[in-house]
């Protein structure tokens, strides 16, 4: 599918489906659209008043016109109040036609949505982001394609000349989102710490940048004992993989992104019982997924900042070399862990990471994690919980949230709550108390970073969707590429 950009007024456009956008206060016909609708002999005036069309935000309607004509079916789609415009609701407009267009069988789209913000090259990327991620089709593990019908080929973004440049970096970072997703719905029967790593080694290679995989024997060196705890009872190796992103000349600042890559969690001898979705567990290498997304990304992005990308990649499974519950662990900063629960697995390989990474130098470390079902029970599955004693680092993150579409939530980091964690023989224990669950998880987290500014995302909720939600398809949603990316853009 290809997107193109033209000013071709909307009277002398020609295709299979053309897409206006309209305002729920505004949803009378004026300017172009009058013309347009008495083109067809008022074909529009006659299908808002039989559906009742309100132009609520993507909401959507659409006609055939009159055999023989230049264009086959007008689609409406709302966009809200006017004010309430945001470069999601462009965003979500714009998925919900393809998938109408894409359902009608239409070749080709002509799309008319208005400027946000007067800003077009803004305008265009969340267009295009929401057009493609709506139509990206998973049928990797299909013996054959459901359905082969026509493919939308092109879209023609109506009023949107000359933003070639933001079309780019909307694939650029659509390749990124998608990257993340596919990681995330394959299964641990396919995507294992062998192939996270060679995912890694596949994006270092084709985009030019920096990538070292730390083998066992290397990561026992740097005494990462969390890491390795988790990571013994696997028959797979671990990978402790870390990417560099260098710009050519000196960097503004410089970054690390740490994704939990736990590529399944059984969790442990704290075997997940029944309820507890362990089918699902696939998707414990979400924040991983999210963190090679967003280095596919800022490789082709290359933007004047220094990037590195890193998850320590293992299963957690049981065997006969499994952790005891009970068990204490030693971190690569020296500090115990007595492990009362294996199934808090997520923090002790993050530790480790956290460690490696505050060594860096870097100006900021914000990790990415599945890391708790309590974080879910807190904020829904659409919203991340965002737990960072930053409040600078805070709002960079909820400003690049807000424009990607992502969905996130400030968390208390409670100091006392850490009370939970004490351990009568080790330095802390692995799990507190079930109540607040995910902020005990973020302060065990804090334990591994000295000095370097620092955020946790919890992303249990929002990597994977049940149902079609926007142009997110049931499945993996790609959640943290698009705001990652932002953020390393960000000043
Ligand atoms: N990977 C899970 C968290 C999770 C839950 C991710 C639901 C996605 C969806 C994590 O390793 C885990 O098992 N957490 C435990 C922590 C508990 C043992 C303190 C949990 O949330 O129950
Ligand atoms: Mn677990
Ligand atoms: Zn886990």
């Amino acid at each position: 599918m290809k997107i193109q950009l033209s000013n071709t007024p909307l009277l002398e456009w020609a295709g299979d489906s053309l897409a206006i956008g309209l305002f729920e206060d505004a949803v009378e016909l004026t300017g172009e659209l009058a013309k347009l609708d008495e083109q067809f002999g008022g074909v529009l005036k006659e299908l808002i008043a039989e559906e009742e069309f309100t132009a609520k935000a993507y909401s959507t309607i659409f006609t055939r016109v009159s055999a023989g004509s230049p264009i086959r079916k007008i689609i409406l789609v709302g966009l809200g109040k006017p004010d309430a415009l945001k470069l999601e609701t462009l965003r979500r407009a714009a998925a919900a036609v393809a998938r109408v267009a894409k359902k009608q069988k239409s070749k080709n789209l002509g799309l008319s949505l208005p400027l946000w913000d007067n800003k077009p090259a803004e305008t265009a990327q969340a267009i295009a982001e929401g057009i493609q991620l709506a139509l990206y089709q998973d049928i990797r593990f299909k013996s054959e394609p459901e359905d082969k019908g026509a493919k939308i080929e092109t879209v023609d973004l109506l009023g949107l000349a000359g933003q070639e440049a933001a079309i780019t970096r909307a694939n650029q970072i659509v390749s990124g989102v998608n990257l993340a997703r596919e990681l995330v719905a394959a299964p641990a029967n396919e995507v294992t710490p062998i192939t996270l790593a060679e995912t890694a080694q596949a994006i270092a290679t084709e985009h030019g940048i920096e990538i070292q995989i730390l083998e066992r024997e290397d990561c026992e060196k740097l005494g990462m004992g969390a890491f390795l705890g988790v990571a013994q009872a696997s028959d797979l190796p671990p990978k402790f993989i870390h990417l560099t992103y260098k710009p050519a000349g000196t960097p503004r600042r410089k970054l690390a992104i740490i994704g939990k890559g736990l590529t399944f969690d059984s969790g442990g001898l704290n075997i997940k019982g029944a309820g507890s979705g362990i089918e699902t567990m696939k998707i414990d290498m979400g924040g991983a997924g999210a963190t090679l997304g967003a280095a596919k990304a800022i490789a082709q992005i290359k933007p004047d900042v220094e990037v590195h990308f890193i998850s320590a990649a293992t299963e957690n499974m049981i065997s006969g070399r499994a952790m005891h519950p009970g068990d204490i662990l030693k971190a690569s900063n020296g500090k115990t862990i007595e492990v009362n629960n294996t199934d808090a697995e997520g923090r002790l390989t993050l530790a480790d990471a956290l460690v490696y990474a505050d060594k860096l130098g870097v100006d900021a470390v914000i990790d990415l994690a599945t890391l708790t079902g309590a974080c879910v029970v807190a904020l829904g599955e659409d919203i991340a919980g965002l737990f960072t004693p930053d409040d600078a680092v805070a709002s960079q993150l909820e400003q690049a949230a807000e424009s990607a579409g992502e969905k996130l939530w400030r968390m208390p980091m409670e100091d006392k709550y850490f009370e939970g964690l004490k351990s009568g023989i080790a330095d802390m224990k692995n799990t507190g108390p079930r109540y607040g669950g995910s902020i005990t998880a973020a302060l065990f987290l804090k334990q591994f970073i000295k000095d370097t500014p620092w955020a946790h995302l919890d992303v249990a909720g929002p990597v994977w969707t049940d149902k079609e939600n926007g142009y997110n398809s049931a499945g993996a949603t790609g959640y943290g590429v698009r705001t990652l990316v932002n953020w390393v853009m960000s000043d």
